[in-house]
């Protein structure tokens, strides 16, 4: 017996709602497994931008930049249980985690120092691309 053509369509809309419906559950199953990991970055981002900021010549606040870089440097320790939990550490994130940390000593080895923060900062960035290219 053939099926008429509204039952078709009627099929066809449930079948539409039930996988947006799964889309959307899966979704944001997903974004809550990734709060802590976005949030961490997210702090990331912020503690940079301070640290650029603060380690500028013209208004050099070398305390304030050397708190930033201690923040960023405690957010790099932590990110490997962080990224572990949500199956992104292997050997690559590792070594793209420790390059990351000698970076940010590099730029702690001078005391709060503003011109030695602020070149250090350079590759800080660059370490944070080196680890998302490889891990995004
Ligand atoms: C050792 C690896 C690693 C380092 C170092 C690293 N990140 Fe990330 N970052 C990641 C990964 C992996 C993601 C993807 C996270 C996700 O989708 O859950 C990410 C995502 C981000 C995001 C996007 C977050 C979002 O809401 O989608 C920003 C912004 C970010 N990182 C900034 C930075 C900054 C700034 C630094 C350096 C100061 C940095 N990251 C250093 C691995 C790293």
């Amino acid at each position: 017996m053939a099926m008429s053509g509204n039952r078709v369509l009627a099929l066809f809309g449930a079948g539409l709602f039930c996988g947006a419906l799964g889309a959307f559950v899966l979704m944001s199953a997903m974004q809550q497994r990734h709060q802590v990991s976005r949030g961490s970055m997210a702090m990331m981002e912020y503690h940079l931008k301070q640290a650029r900021q603060q380690s500028q010549s013209d208004r050099c606040d070398a305390a304030g930049a050397y708190r930033q870089l201690l923040r960023l440097r405690a957010l790099g320790e932590d990110s490997t249980r962080i990224f572990d939990a949500i199956g992104y550490v292997d050997v690559g994130f590792e070594r793209r985690r420790d390059g990351f940390l000698t970076e940010i000593d590099k730029g702690l080895a001078g005391g709060p120092d503003c011109a030695t923060i602020g070149s250090a900062l350079k590759q800080v960035a660059d370490a944070c691309e080196a680890c998302h290219h490889d891990t995004r």
